[in-house]
């Protein structure tokens, strides 16, 4: 029945050619889409985009588009549905470098349109004169270098024969490739055909039909929906050579042929990972949970797209080590894809809320110790950022001032792992089962649509304080939300998560003989992350050569204790390591990584720049542009 009903809605908008299709298009369908709220309060305004959604709002996003491996683009047609006030005469979309080359309404007729002038981050507004239309189609391609995709070159993947595009839309990136008003509290269902060359195969964030066509010779077109209103940042594309795995009935994986056995057996526990995170805060209510392994270039660990998430194949270690990453992504599922961010200011909606889910989901799944040692690396990183940062600084608090909103996601140690701690201190004061009960009724309340730091502050006092004041003061709540630092109730981790490993840095630091490799080599990987990342700063070479040797650091395969390695390693200039991570940089695209460590032989003067710069010119081109732009900044001084 449903599918019978979108068919007709698609068939309504994008099929019809004759006048009357118009007024049916211009009265809601039978079954009308889903349509999320606009918030309206001063906090929920969206600096980052030119839409002005509560005069004229994208409802639904139908997508036509061609890939072109030629020529790097996607070029085809986006036709939106549009709620807007009846005297609405204009709607504004944003939009990065598209080449448009034509606005109508469905039944043909062009609409005036302009476009404003660029801007570095929000890109340039699409003023559409719509008069009473309410259904628009826009003919376009996406630049060669549209910011939110990446066209790899077939030596760029595993398999070596085929090109591969993969994109990546948070925050705001994918007004370079989707005409549309790109901003996380304007939500928007979507549907899509794409075409592309044999034998690549395309995947996106939304639920695939089953069967694929053979339009033109050598060519196969691709179909896929979301019937649920999304923030545009999630919507995702992939196409390459790639093919399927089940990991259980409503998991799996898709990856490069050469990929896929090692990719299946790292994510043997991702169906149960969507139990334990259903058990813990209700129904997943996306369907299917896939993930898909991608090239290495990718720029982020992981990207919690909906139905499909992205994952950089630099978390597989062998030994299922690297998979909070996983669980992390799955529980975007609730924290993110279903109560979204309605600002990228309140970030920390989707991050903290998500880190700390994460860490639930991992309790579940390998117990409590794997879990109290990850929480304690994670509330590391919250206090590095505080003490880079200083504990008053106006960085530090979850919800971002003006001007001070980060959406790209590098501000990682606050948004994500204070505002964890939040939570964590939160649910040590009321006890488990009340926390969690509690968490549960906000994913449910508040399901498909945006949020903000007030609407939590507002819901966590009408549902878990419900107006008990040694309880309201006890928690801090609002010291939490809107003060920098930590608040005096903070939740450190237990001191016993790493106590054998905290015992073996001190005693290295006074006698490097004393360093184990017998005892290494039983050690977890977050027990080792903890020792590398805990030493002294500060080490003479032949300390570096002893650990390098002894625990064989340059040939680990875990990307995450290679990479504290040569962040070790590079600060000492240690020259044994350059090849190593000359290497590293050239395998690898994820920014977590390459950022820090070209910023760290920035830092090293002449030596460091010099290897920077003749690294840089060598794997630049290897780069998302989600990783360029940022080690510009650094390398060339852009
Ligand atoms: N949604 C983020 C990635 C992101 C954040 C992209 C902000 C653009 C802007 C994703 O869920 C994430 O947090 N990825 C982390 C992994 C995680 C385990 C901390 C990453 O990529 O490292
Ligand atoms: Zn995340």
């Amino acid at each position: 029945m449903r599918l019978l009903l979108i068919f007709l809605c698609t068939f309504c908008v994008s099929a019809c050619a004759a006048p009357a299709a118009e007024d049916i298009a211009a009265t809601p369908p039978a079954i009308s889409r889903m349509v999320a709220p606009i918030l309206t309060t001063p906090d929920a305004q969206d600096p980052y985009t030119y839409a002005q959604p509560l005069v004229a709002r994208v409802t639904h996003v139908s997508l036509n588009l061609a890939l072109n491996f030629q020529s790097k683009q996607v070029l085809g047609t986006a036709t939106l549905s549009i709620d807007a006030k009846s005297d609405a005469d204009t709607i504004v979309l944003d939009s990065r470098n598209l080449e448009i080359t034509g606005i109508t309404s469905v039944s043909g007729q062009p609409l005036p349109f302009t476009i404003g002038s660029q801007d570095p981050v929000k890109g340039a507004p699409i003023t559409v004169t719509i008069g009473t239309h309410r259904t628009i189609q826009i003919a376009y391609r996406s630049a060669p270098g549209a910011e939110a995709l990446q066209w790899l070159n077939p030596e760029q993947t595993a398999g070596g024969k085929h090109p591969y595009l993969l994109s990546q839309g948070q925050p705001t990136l994918n007004r370079s490739w989707i005409p549309t008003q790109d901003s996380p509290g304007i939500r928007q269902t979507w549907d899509a055909e794409i075409t592309a060359p044999e034998p690549l195969t395309v995947v996106m964030s939304g639920a695939r039909e089953s069967s694929h066509s053979t339009m033109e010779p050598g060519h196969r077109k691709f179909r896929f929906t979301m019937d649920k209103p999304v923030a545009p940042y999630l919507i995702a594309i992939a196409a390459g050579d790639i093919v399927f795995r089940e990991l259980g009935p409503r998991t799996g994986v898709w990856s490069e042929p050469a990929m896929i056995d090692r990719a299946a057996a790292e994510l043997v526990d991702t169906e149960r990972m969507v139990e334990a995170a259903e058990k813990l805060y209700g129904p997943y209510r996306w369907g299917r949970y896939d993930v898909i392994v991608l090239p290495p270039s990718f720029p982020y660990g992981g990207m919690e797209n909906p139905v499909l998430t992205f994952l950089t194949p630099t978390f597989i270690a062998g030994d299922k080590s690297l998979v909070s990453l996983v669980a992390h992504e799955l529980a975007h599922s609730w924290s993110g894809n279903l109560v979204t961010n309605a600002t990228w200011a309140d970030g920390w909606l989707n991050e903290g809320f998500t880190s700390y889910f994460e860490n639930r989901v991992m309790e579940e799944l390998y117990g409590v110790r794997r879990a109290r040692q990850e929480e304690a690396l994670s509330f590391a990183d919250a206090e590095s950022a505080m003490a880079e940062h200083g504990l008053d600084a106006d960085i530090t608090r979850l919800r971002l001032p003006p001007g001070m909103d980060d959406p790209d996601g590098s501000a990682g140690g606050i948004v994500y792992d204070k505002g964890a701690t939040f939570l964590r201190t939160t649910e040590r004061i009321v006890g488990r089962d009340r926390f969690d009960a509690w968490l549960r009724g906000w994913f449910d309340k508040h399901a498909f649509q945006p949020a903000t730091s007030a609407m939590l502050l507002a819901d966590m006092r009408a549902n878990l304080v419900r107006g008990d004041m040694a309880l309201e003061k006890q928690l801090m709540l609002e010291d939490w939300i809107y003060g920098p630092g930590w608040p005096a109730n903070v939740a450190r981790p237990d001191a016993q998560a790493f106590a054998n490993i905290d015992a073996a840095v001190s005693a290295f630091g006074k006698d490097s003989a004393a360093l184990s490799p017998t005892d290494w080599k039983i050690w977890t990987t977050a027990e080792r992350l903890r020792f590398l990342n805990s030493i002294a700063r500060k080490q003479r070479p032949e300390r570096l050569e002893l650990l390098d040797e002894s625990l064989s650091l340059s040939a680990t395969g875990n990307n995450e204790v290679l990479f504290s390695w040569l962040n070790l390693a590079l600060a000492n200039r240690y020259e044994p390591a350059v090849p190593v991570a000359e290497d590293f940089l050239a395998r690898v695209g994820r920014r977590k990584f390459v950022l820090p460590l070209f910023k760290i032989l920035w830092a090293q003067g002449d030596w460091g720049r010099q290897i920077a710069t003749r690294i840089y010119a060598k794997t630049r081109s290897g780069y998302h542009a989600v990783t360029s732009g940022s080690v510009d900044a650094v390398v060339m001084g852009n």
